[in-house]
């Protein structure tokens, strides 16, 4: 036996986090297991997150993999088959902390990054789509490999690249799994963008700290609305978007627009066109 299988994490180390200059830096912390998601690392990305959550030294969160894995997907062993092991209530349990945290994520209240820096399979889709923006080294790897393994791709995972990828080409994804490299998994719609795997931290850093100088209230409103129009109607989205921004007037709204109209047409100091506004006068 390696030392690496010898590793027993315990809970609280399963995930590890930094915050520096307003971004959460969030990692899977299981490098010797591929980063694969117990209950235990559900658990403890559920802590993580929501502590995080309402911080204000976190303007940003990036999801990240330790070593040469984003994430290995379901970990078998504790996930599926201790858990099945265990009766339709463990079942259920271990469902409910691995969805909850995805969930959480998808309508977190900062903007978040996906930094996929190497495998992400099956499950890891939960949390790849829950990211807002999603950037991948070139040479990651990502694969439906349930189809490998005799069952079909549930915890979401379908849902996601029926909704992120063509159809067809997320049909043949489902079906076959065969893996996409980053660069695939960009030209496919599965992620944002894929850079060479020596750019992908200075890239997500670019990204991360162009999102801090945007009015964080105006980011939350905006995510939130583009992920409900997927499955609105026109009518319902039209009426959404005025509720939604006669809703963020109540978090300073009125006075950020008026703020940015100043800078622009008085003061003359930004375009709207070609940047943010200077969010540190906005008087609330
Ligand atoms: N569940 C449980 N254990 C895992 C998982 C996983 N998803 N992924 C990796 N591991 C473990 C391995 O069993 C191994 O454990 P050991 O050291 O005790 O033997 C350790 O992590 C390292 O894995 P290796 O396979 O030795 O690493 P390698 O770099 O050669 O391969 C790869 C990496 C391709 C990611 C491989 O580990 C793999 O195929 N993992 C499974 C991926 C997968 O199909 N995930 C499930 C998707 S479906 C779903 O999530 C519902």
């Amino acid at each position: 036996m390696t030392d690496q299988q010898k590793i027993e994490r315990a809970e609280e180390d399963t995930v590890a986090f930094t915050v520096e200059n307003g971004i959460a830096w969030v990692k899977f912390n299981r490098p010797e297991k591929r980063n694969c998601m117990s209950p235990k690392l559900n658990r403890q990305m559920g802590k993580v997150i929501a502590d995080l959550e309402f911080r204000d030294d976190v303007k940003v969160l990036v999801l990240t993999g330790e070593g040469d894995a984003w994430s290995a997907g379901m970990d078998l062993k504790e996930y599926f088959r201790e858990t099945e092991a265990q009766g339709l209530g463990m079942i259920r349990k271990s469902q409910r902390e691995a969805y909850s945290w995805w969930e959480r994520l998808r309508w977190y209240e900062k903007p978040t990054i996906a930094m996929v820096n190497g495998w992400c399979f099956g499950g890891g889709y939960g949390p790849l789509f829950a990211c807002d923006i999603a950037i991948a080294a070139d040479d990651a790897q990502f694969g439906l490999s349930e189809i490998n393994w005799g069952i079909l791709p549930g915890g979401g995972a379908s849902k996601v690249v029926a909704d992120l990828m063509p159809l067809r080409k997320a049909m043949y994804h489902a079906m076959m799994g065969e893996n996409l490299t980053g660069k695939q998994a960009e030209e496919q719609g599965l992620v944002t963008e894929a850079v060479p795997a020596d750019r992908l931290k200075a890239r997500v850093l670019e990204i991360a700290e162009a999102l801090a100088k945007k009015d964080g209230h105006a980011l939350r409103a905006t995510k939130w609305a583009v992920r409900r129009m997927t499955e609105m109607t026109y009518d319902n989205a039209e009426d959404y978007l005025i509720r939604a921004q006669e809703a963020l007037h109540n978090f300073g709204g009125v006075e950020a627009r008026k703020e940015a109209t100043r800078q622009f047409l008085d003061e003359k100091s930004f375009k709207p066109g070609l940047g943010t506004f200077d969010t540190s006068k906005i008087k609330r």
